[in-house]
């Protein structure tokens, strides 16, 4: 994971690469640092933990330099400590690294014969005395990082600067991403193009295996086989403004309350509330001819692709497969001609959903991106994108990304439907306008904030929760778990209502909680069945349903939240509301880092 910059500069770059790391922070947070070249001597100021420290660390020690790179870490090779943060150096020059080198033990080793001494834990390190290496031999800067280059196994994004080249940086990518910048006599390097948003709108992305040699005035490309290659530049669109967290003491309740909105400009994108009907953006290929779909995604991704499940089966009588793509990467799928396979990630840099993607389109399948960052690598590299207009997600536990992808996922799937013929207008515009209903519901469930932070007081000391689901309610079963785990450290766990008495129900006691996601639906007799199993067994049950399902269940329930009775097919948009609250304010309760939670970053860019 971790977030890269680099930038070749006309004043100090040191602020500028801070606050470019800060705008990577979502990337990790385990330790920061930065190197510049003073008087062409490379110098480094690492902190472990935050942005902040690094922040304070500089202010402390201030650090001049026109030349620079930056990096924020998610650590994969050795504990997140000073001496372990990058930018890895020797006194000849310096690395950022993203990605995992596979065979750095084999390179460490032959380094180590020659007598080279390491510093660290990390696998990057071997990245710097290799370069070093070759350059002792005689070789350039440019010679010695390509020979390098070509002897690292695995993934990587880099950015490398010089002792002696104050006007010199390179870059290379194969398997991170990584995006050049175009400033006046100013040349930059970022994982994304959100980084080097307030430097520049004007960006190219490298492709897998090129590398890059930056000076103050240009770039030259180099492709995997070291050939000088034209790539071409693009304007981002990324915001060069950071999110703030306005009145909320988290991004993650902002994020939560944003839901209404978000929903509403995703459904503005693709639906027309006139007609009720669905308006998909022209995609390259027909609806109608596909067969058969893959849905392909990660964590929370994921819980929204096995409702869209449920959805497209149900309602475009569409058979679907849904994978993890960490699994489905290394599966050797068997993918049939004329099928369609959907990747969903809100950040689009996933490297195992990418992975899956790239798998995929050699199966010879349509692939259809489905992402919260239009200018993501998912959605550069699929044959299609369809947007969820989220905007930006700070904290890392997913909310509003979820509900808008769900949105998107209903969208499509009435849109398959249609082009199936498997409904008619009436039911179009039935669906259509459950989905219209959907913000201001959404609104409505808001309101139970206060009631959940009541409950949040019950279960926060607590060791294991369980939430139960049938139907498209499952997967919110999964995603209230995994909301819980994620940000209050409370082991959780989601079940299929219907597999409880297979086993998980010798885990009920009077210590249990049971969260029910339960709207009166048609499934509904049966999931109360198993309430009802529950109760018997001493557990105390969390009742999420709406007024028709609490009257029919009975007063039985420990708690019930009674939500807004509305269509079946929009259910899991709004039952994933309470889950989340109910995650955030036990969470707060705990004194968890809600928006940054321990060992985790917002985009995961390894494997
Ligand atoms: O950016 P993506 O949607 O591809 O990310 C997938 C998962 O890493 C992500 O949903 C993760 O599970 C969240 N932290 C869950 O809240």
């Amino acid at each position: 994971m971790c977030g890269i910059i680099g930038i070749i500069g006309k004043a100090g770059v040191a602020p500028l690469l801070l606050e470019g790391l800060k705008r990577l922070e979502y990337r990790g947070y385990d330790s920061a640092g930065i190197a510049t070249l003073v008087d062409s001597r490379i110098e480094r100021r690492r902190a472990e933990g935050r942005i902040v420290n690094l922040a304070a660390r500089i202010e402390k020690e201030p650090i001049a330099g026109q030349t620079g790179i930056g990096h924020t870490r998610w650590a994969t090779h050795g504990i997140p400590n000073e001496i372990n943060a990058h930018p890895h150096a020797s006194s000849k020059v310096a690395v950022v690294h993203n990605g995992i080198i596979e065979n750095f033990q084999a390179l460490r080793k032959e380094l180590e014969g020659f007598g080279i001494h390491f510093e660290t834990d990390t696998d990057t390190e071997v990245i710097v005395h290799l370069i070093t290496h070759y350059l002792d031999e005689g070789l350039t800067p440019e010679a010695a990082t390509a020979k390098t280059l070509h002897r690292l196994e695995g993934a990587f994004a880099l950015g490398v600067i010089f002792a002696n080249e104050s006007s010199l940086m390179i870059g290379a990518r194969r398997g991170s991403p990584l995006a050049i910048g175009y400033g006046d006599g100013e040349m930059y390097l970022g994982s994304d193009a959100l980084a080097l948003a307030p430097l520049t709108s004007k960006i190219t992305y490298l492709e897998e295996g090129d590398w890059a040699v930056l000076t103050p005035t240009g770039v030259t490309i180099h492709d995997e086989t070291d050939a000088v290659i034209e790539r071409k530049i693009e304007k981002s669109a990324a915001s060069g403004a950071l999110e703030g967290k306005g009145n909320y003491p988290h991004f993650m309740l902002k994020e939560i309350f944003e839901q209404p909105a978000v929903i509403g400009d995703t459904l503005h994108a693709l639906l027309n509330p006139v007609t009720r009907t669905i308006v998909l953006p022209d995609l390259p290929f027909d609806l109608a001819g596909i067969s058969r779909a893959t849905i392909i995604a990660c964590g929370t991704s994921f819980y929204a692709a096995l409702v869209a499940k449920y959805w497209l089966e149900a309602v475009a009588g569409l058979a679907v497969d849904v994978d993890i793509a960490s699994e489905f990467r290394y599966r050797n799928a068997g993918m049939p001609k004329g099928g369609l396979a959907i990747f969903i990630s809100q950040s689009g840099e996933t490297a195992d959903t990418l992975a899956a993607l790239r798998y995929a389109k050699k199966q010879g399948q349509h692939t259809l991106a489905l992402v919260n960052v239009a200018e993501s690598s998912l959605a550069r590299e699929a044959e299609a994108s369809l947007l969820t207009y989220a905007g930006p997600e700070i904290g890392v536990a997913s909310t509003k990304a979820f509900t808008t992808q769900l949105t998107v996922l209903a969208c499509l799937t009435i849109a398959l439907a249609r082009a199936r013929g498997a409904i008619d207008h009436a039911d179009e515009a039935r669906l259509s306008a459950a989905l219209t209903e959907v913000p201001s519901r959404a609104v409505e469930v808001l309101n139970h904030d206060e009631r959940l932070k009541g409950l949040a007081d019950d279960i926060a000391g607590v060791r294991d929760v369980l939430y139960l689901g049938r139907g498209t309610s499952y997967p919110i079963a999964l995603e209230g778990a995994l909301k819980l785990k994620e940000i209050s450290y409370i082991h959780a766990e989601g079940y299929a209502a219907g597999e409880m008495k297979h086993g998980p129900i010798a885990l009920i006691d009077e210590g249990m909680p049971i969260i029910v996601i339960a709207p009166s639906d048609p499934l509904f007799e049966k999931t109360a069945s198993n309430v009802q199993e529950v109760i018997a067994r001493g557990g105390r049950v969390i009742f999420l349903s709406d007024r028709t399902g609490a009257e029919r269940l009975g007063r039985v329930a420990a708690a019930t939240i009674e939500l807004p009775e509305v269509d079946p097919f929009v259910t899991p948009i709004l039952y994933a509301i309470p889950v989340q609250l109910l995650a955030y304010h036990i969470a707060v309760l705990k004194g968890t880092n809600v928006d940054q939670p321990r060992n985790l970053a917002k985009s995961v860019t390894v494997e």
